[in-house]
């Protein structure tokens, strides 16, 4: 049987996710994109997970850079998943105020946490990679979250 492309969407869609940008560095230039495919992973190693669609220019500066960090956005961050998921718009750092930890990638400032990695694996699936990252440094805040929900932000 045939999976529609409708149904998919609608069905997955139907689970509630967080919101994140994964950020990442290369040749001193950041780039992020909004990501809701992430996951856990394993606490000993610490991995975590992210898939990325292979068509994306993410997706080719990630395989590059080797580095990423997860940034957990609060609830007052959904302007920046916005502006980190608008393909058009190639400036998407300006007016961010971002820093780094270990790996260089920008941690974005005033988000709710933070997961500072490196590639570990790269795995391919279907028309995404599955990057898998082990975890160098993380931390973060007690603030509400943004959620995902049918294409919708619920705040
Ligand atoms: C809420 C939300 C979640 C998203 N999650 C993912 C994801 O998990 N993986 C992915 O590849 N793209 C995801 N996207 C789409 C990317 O953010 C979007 O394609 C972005 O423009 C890619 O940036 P780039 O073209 O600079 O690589 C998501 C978009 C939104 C709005």
């Amino acid at each position: 049987m045939t999976v529609s492309r409708n149904k998919f969407k609608k069905t997955l869609g139907s689970f509630v996710t967080g919101v994140t940008i994964v950020t990442t560095c290369l040749d001193n230039k950041r780039h992020g994109l909004t990501v809701n495919a992430f996951s856990s992973l394993s606490m000993d190693p610490p991995l975590v997970l992210i898939c990325i669609d292979k068509k994306t220019e993410s997706n080719r500066i990630l395989k590059q850079s080797k580095i990423f960090a997860i940034n957990i956005l609060d609830k007052k961050q959904k302007n920046l998943s916005k502006i980190f998921s608008d393909p058009n718009n190639k400036n998407r750092f300006y007016g961010v105020k971002t820093t780094t930890k270990i790996t260089g990638s920008p941690i974005i400032v005033n988000s709710l946490g933070y997961i500072d990695c490196t590639v570990e694996k790269i795995i391919p699936a279907g028309d995404h990679n599955i990057f898998i990252g082990k975890i160098k440094t993380l931390n973060s805040k007690n603030l509400d979250p943004l959620i995902y929900h049918r294409g919708n932000y619920l705040v």
